[in-house]
């Protein structure tokens, strides 16, 4: 079983995924934290001295990496990783594994984010909130084109971590 959650960021892809792991036999693999490991700095470290581009290539090797050897787990994604390079045909080429979308409308991934916008590269400029939604918006216009070829897309608006976790062990087990 090899689950891997995709979704804007905020969307509750490593709280979400952690559950899971707590409940079922797999192991919780992050995409950004191998990279964070591999690099020994955090992923806005990355992006201020190396560059997005060079994050990019960092998140594309790991994932090749990480999908070659994956066992049992379930695995996290970075937000913008389905949309970069070859990742999401390497994801739905990975035998066994199914792909799951966790699908938040713009308003509410605002606010979520709005209180944690210095802790993320992408939107760490956008002074306002306004500014952050509509930045929000347009992103999540042009990511839904790789996010919606997953093999599962769950609403996730206005659930629980819990409800969330089990919805998607429902369609496993
Ligand atoms: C990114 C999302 C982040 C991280 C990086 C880029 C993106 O992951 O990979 O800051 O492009 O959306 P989370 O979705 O876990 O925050």
């Amino acid at each position: 079983m090899k689950i891997a959650l995709c979704g804007y960021m905020g969307c509750g892809k490593s709280t979400v995924g952690q559950l899971i792991t707590t409940k079922k036999d797999l192991e919780f693999v992050e995409t950004d934290l191998e990279i964070e490991k591999k690099e020994n700095l955090s992923i806005s470290e990355i992006f201020s001295q190396k560059g997005e581009i060079y994050f990019r290539k960092q998140e594309n090797l790991i994932l090749k990496n990480l999908l070659d050897n994956l066992g049992d787990s379930v695995l996290s994604l970075g937000g913008g990783t389905p949309c970069y390079a070859n990742n999401l045909q390497m994801l739905k080429e990975t035998e066994g594994l199914k792909l799951v979308y966790l699908k938040l409308t713009a308003a509410s991934l605002t606010n979520r984010l709005w209180t944690e916008t210095h802790q993320r590269p992408l939107i760490s400029h956008l002074s306002s909130k306004e500014l952050l939604d509509e930045y929000v918006r347009k992103h999540l216009f042009e990511r839904q084109y790789y996010y919606l070829q997953s093999d599962y897309i769950i609403d996730a608006n206005e659930k629980s971590v819990e409800e969330l976790s089990n919805e998607i062990l429902n369609l496993f087990y």
